[in-house]
């Protein structure tokens, strides 16, 4: 399942990351982030309309300074575990954040939105943002690294950083099980190849950038 395939991406930053650490750490220049709840760190608290928020209690009660950050977690998540592993900062912060330094710009942010997938159609019920969105975000961000830095040393942040995705169990568990707006459509293998191709079409778009 899509679900296990998009997990294991995620695992293996993890496990070469931590392998890293106790050998040489790799020279990431920053982190970006895309996906969903397993990864958002407060991408949703703006939505005026979303039933996928977890800025409130009890999330956060762990988190430093025990804030409800927008974490769908009680304290932090894997994508800051690993930017501190990375000595590039504690915590990688929402694109959406208003308040972003230039600094947290150029180490990385989050594009990740709970309830979100590599279908569209699975936003449309959390009202979330999609992963094909999050990639607007992206096309953006990039200008907006270009406008800080120059094109040149924006090209090498943007070269040298980790990317992480973690999607895919919105589309599988509720758009594909519950919802079976898609199963009118395609068979599970079928919708399998239909999530690869959009994760596909994502990454090729963030290469050419
Ligand atoms: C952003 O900064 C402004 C001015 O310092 C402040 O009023 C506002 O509350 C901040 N917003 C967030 C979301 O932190
Ligand atoms: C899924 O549908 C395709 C045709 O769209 C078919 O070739 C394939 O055998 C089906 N797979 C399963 C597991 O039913």
């Amino acid at each position: 399942m899509s679900y296990y395939i998009t997990l294991s991406i995620l695992m293996y930053f993890c496990i070469n990351v931590v392998v890293g650490a106790t050998n040489n750490i790799p020279k990431f220049s920053s982190i970006l982030v895309f996906g969903d709840s397993t990864v958002d760190t407060g991408n949703n608290n703006d939505l005026i309309i979303s039933v996928a928020k977890a800025n409130h209690e009890p999330y956060g009660r762990d988190f430093p300074s025990h804030v409800p950050s927008g974490r769908f977690s009680n304290g932090k998540l894997v994508p800051d575990f690993i930017a501190s592993y990375l000595n590039l900062k504690d915590t990688v912060p929402p694109y959406k954040d208003p308040n972003l330094s230039n600094d947290e710009l150029l180490t990385g942010v989050n594009f990740a939105s709970g309830g979100s997938g590599f279908d569209d159609y699975s936003s449309v019920f959390s009202h979330s943002i999609p992963v094909s969105n999050q990639i607007e975000y992206f096309k953006d961000y990039v200008g907006t690294i270009k406008e800080i830095v120059g094109e040149d040393k924006a090209k090498q942040i943007l070269g040298d950083a980790l990317v992480i995705i973690s999607a895919g169990s919105n589309d599988v568990i509720i758009n594909f099980y519950n919802l079976l707006t898609r199963k009118l459509e395609y068979n599970i293998s079928g919708y399998q190849d239909f999530l690869h191709n959009n994760l596909q079409t994502y990454i090729q778009v963030g290469k050419i950038l």
